[in-house]
């Protein structure tokens, strides 16, 4: 481990379980010197695991509903009060699409539902970042971090009205990011990561199959979360001071791709086996 977090602190939204990205970047902050406070929705801290991982790292665990200003101004008041101090990172690491969860069709959604999810997934962040601003709690050359995925820009049909959230989640790391840049010297960027297996990732519909495609498509194939941990702890430390505003792809060369050898391999083979009626023949396992 190399420090590079040393003396930081931090708030880390979104650790339910140990396959949640957030918990992995809440091990690596802790190998890297961070002290933080984890938060979660109150559901989520019932359900989830979390109190595990505050043992391990030796953090607090601070309730908070993302949609809730009551909440976040409790979060961040109590979260500088425990860690002696401004604000030096914080991880936005939600999503959740009720369409999704009651498996409503892009085209039929129950508007509720809609603004339900864009609440919680999108305007969450605006909030988060409203409350750190009015408050002035982050320090100079801080960073913020929200996690995204690349329907914001391309069609992934089954990724529903997430693909909208995360449209609006960007352009906000943008708008505010601006605003803190120019005002608090803090930087706002959002990582857009590969499918990974963890419970927001598996409730697209069609996940593993997608999860294959991607990994097929990436020459580096997809990107685990902890791959993703590292790099949003590169985000956070001094060594990124200058980057802000951005999109950042964290997908193994997914989303400048085209099209790979290795799915026209596999689409070649299935139309040649069904065209000649034999069985598909054995996989490539080349890019
Ligand atoms: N898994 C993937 O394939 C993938 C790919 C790209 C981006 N992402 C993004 O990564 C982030 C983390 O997701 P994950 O894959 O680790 O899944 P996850 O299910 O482990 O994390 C989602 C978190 O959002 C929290 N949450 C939901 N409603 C909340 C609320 N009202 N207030 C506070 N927290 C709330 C949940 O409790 C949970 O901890 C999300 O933004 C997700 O969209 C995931």
């Amino acid at each position: 481990m190399y420090n590079l977090l040393k003396g930081k602190r931090g708030i880390i939204f979104g650790a339910l379980d140990s396959k949640s990205i957030a918990w992995k970047v809440a091990e690596r902050a802790h190998e890297e010197g961070a002290k933080f406070v984890l938060t979660n929705a109150p559901v989520a801290l019932r359900l989830g695991t979390i109190s595990e991982l505050a043992e391990k790292t030796g953090s607090i665990v601070i309730p908070a509903d993302a949609t809730s200003m009551m909440d976040l101004e409790d979060l961040i008041d109590k979260s500088m009060e425990i860690l002696g101090g401004k604000i030096d990172f914080v991880l936005h690491s939600i999503g959740m699409s009720v369409n999704v969860r009651r498996g409503n069709h892009y085209t039929n959604q129950d508007y509720n539902f809609t603004k339900t999810g864009w609440d919680v997934s999108a305007l969450s962040f605006h909030r988060l970042m409203s409350m750190l601003y009015k408050k002035d709690a982050m320090s100079e050359w801080g960073s913020i971090v929200a996690l995204t995925y690349m329907a914001a820009q391309r069609v992934f049909p089954d990724y529903n009205d997430m693909a909208d959230n995360k449209a609006y989640l960007e352009s906000v790391a943008r708008s505010f990011g601006y605003f803190f840049g120019r005002d608090k010297k803090v930087r706002v960027n959002t990582i857009s990561q590969s499918p990974t297996v963890t419970t927001a990732g598996s409730g697209v519909k069609g996940f593993d199959g997608f999860l294959a495609f991607a990994d097929k498509m990436s020459p580096l194939g997809n990107a685990s979360a902890l791959e993703c941990a590292d790099y949003t702890i590169s985000l956070f430390s001094d060594l990124t001071k200058k980057v802000t505003l951005q999109n950042l792809f964290h997908d193994g060369g997914f989303s400048n791709m085209g099209v790979s050898t290795a799915i026209m391999d596999e689409f070649m083979k299935k139309e040649i086996s069904e065209e000649l009626g034999v069985e598909e023949p054995k996989k490539s396992t080349k890019k």
